[in-house]
């Protein structure tokens, strides 16, 4: 990278992960020359063919993070990761791809009704999303114990550390294959795009331009962008 400052070009975030893919499809699809996008995803920062747009690889719930502080200035971030984390940027436009659920989960072999009857027993649920976890159980008026995991949440029934959680469903596969049910539904997700405040009024012309590139070629092509 030869570029000292970020002033002449916007600097894009792409999370690293299954949004990955479709959001280098979606650069590709509004003409913007990635060189190769695909292949660099161990090159953590890289521009365009006419150095425009300056791309750089986040983990995706970091994403938000590099944007919230301004050395980045877009960024594409799967809703879940707003939705938890609460960064103070500004959601400029629903992406139409990566869409999934967040929900609760139970083993399949236990009765739908022994769930939220407490019997004096809190209920323990694993998640990866505290936040939204709590909101919900808080709403449903249902005392629980929340048991904050990393990554495959699905173990802790089996295992006997949680009674239920709540998690991100896409396929459905991964909660079929460890014998997990939904019992509820709490929000769907998909993937956004975001804004840094002040990038917004001091690069405006060109967010503005990339938006309506990006709007046009999600209304042109949405069925094809809904199976990303
Ligand atoms: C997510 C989520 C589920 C899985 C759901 O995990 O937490 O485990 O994907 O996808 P599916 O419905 O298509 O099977 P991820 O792959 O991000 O890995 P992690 O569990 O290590 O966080």
């Amino acid at each position: 990278m030869s570029r000292e400052n970020n002033i002449n070009y916007l600097v894009v975030a792409l999370p690293s992960g299954k949004l990955f893919k479709p959001s280098i499809q979606l650069f590709e699809g509004i003409g913007v020359n990635l060189k190769g996008g695909k292949e660099i995803s161990r090159k953590l920062a890289f521009f365009d063919q006419e150095e425009e747009v300056k791309f750089v690889i986040t983990r995706p719930k970091d994403n938000s993070t590099y944007v919230e502080c301004g050395v980045v200035d877009i960024g594409i971030v799967g809703e879940d990761v707003l939705l938890e984390e609460k960064k103070d940027v500004y959601k400029l436009l629903d992406l139409k791809f990566g869409k999934c659920k967040v929900v609760v989960a139970v083993p399949k072999e236990k009765k739908r009704e022994e769930y939220y009857k407490n019997n004096g027993h809190r209920l323990k649920v694993a998640t990866k999303y505290p936040c939204i976890a709590g909101n919900y159980f808080r709403k449903k008026g249902v005392y629980v114990e929340l048991i904050k995991l990393y990554g495959s949440v699905e173990l802790a029934p089996q295992v006997g550390l949680a009674d239920m959680i709540v998690d991100i469903v896409s396929t459905g596969r991964t909660l079929e294959e460890n014998k997990l049910e939904i019992i509820d539904e709490i929000i769907p997700l998909s993937a956004q795009l975001i804004v840094n405040r002040i990038s917004y009024k001091t690069k405006h012309k060109r967010i503005t331009r990339l938006l309506q590139d990006i709007k046009k070629f999600i209304s042109l092509e949405s069925d094809k962008i809904a199976k990303w």
